[in-house]
């Protein structure tokens, strides 16, 4: 089943980023600090979702309106008292199917997942505001997740399938990594 076989097969790429976003979210000493960190994700997460509008219609994850996505992100930013004027540079996977679109939003869905974790690190360092993205879906996390898995399995029925949602989801974990390393341009 996908939701085994891309849980494996990411978790390299995923030990990778934490290791980059741990690391970030350690050095956070002020509200800007933390603004530049949900800069980072908002600006690659909402460059993805893009990417994937095409694929992830209403038919393939009904649900999808009442997730989680940069909305939330720009929110928060907000809510922190700045802005998405400037962004770190982002490019996002080449994406050309609906298993592929659900392989990236298997990464993104998944952030939410560590989301409970990044809220209290945040906690110890006296950050309580602009935590709507990381809070998830709160007591309903694992419905949600559970709700999703179901969808990508349901779209991979055969081997091929499941290698092309790995693909997709290595390479969205990948290019992630190098907003980390990106300059800032202006938000078009
Ligand atoms: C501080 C950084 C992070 C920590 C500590 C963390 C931790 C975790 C933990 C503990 C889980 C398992 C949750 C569970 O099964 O109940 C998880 C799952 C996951 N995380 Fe992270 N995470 C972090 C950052 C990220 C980021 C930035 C992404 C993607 C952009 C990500 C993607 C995922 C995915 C896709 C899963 C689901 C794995 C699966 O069950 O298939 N994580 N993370």
């Amino acid at each position: 089943m996908l939701s085994n076989s891309i849980k494996e097969a990411t978790k390299s790429a995923h030990q990778q980023l934490e290791v980059v976003v741990v690391k970030k979210l350690k050095a956070i000493r002020s509200h800007a600090d933390y603004a530049d960190l949900l800069k980072h994700f908002y600006s690659y997460f909402s460059t993805v979702e893009k990417t994937i509008a095409p694929y992830i219609t209403t038919e393939v994850l009904p649900d999808y309106s009442q997730r989680r996505t940069s909305i939330y992100l720009k929110q928060d930013i907000e809510a922190l008292g700045f802005s998405t004027q400037e962004l770190p540079a982002a490019q996002a996977p080449e994406i050309n199917s609906t298993i592929e679109a659900l392989g990236a939003l298997y990464v993104m869905e998944g952030s939410i997942m560590g989301g409970k974790i990044i809220v209290q690190m945040l906690e110890k360092g006296g950050i309580t505001n602009g935590v709507s993205f990381f809070s998830g879906y709160g007591e309903n996390t694992g419905r949600m997740w559970g709700a999703f898995t179901e969808v990508m399995n349901h779209h991979a029925p055969t081997e091929a399938d499941e290698q092309k949602a790995i693909h997709a989801a290595n390479e969205t974990f990948s290019r992630f990594g190098d907003v980390f390393t990106s300059s800032l341009v202006a938000n078009s």
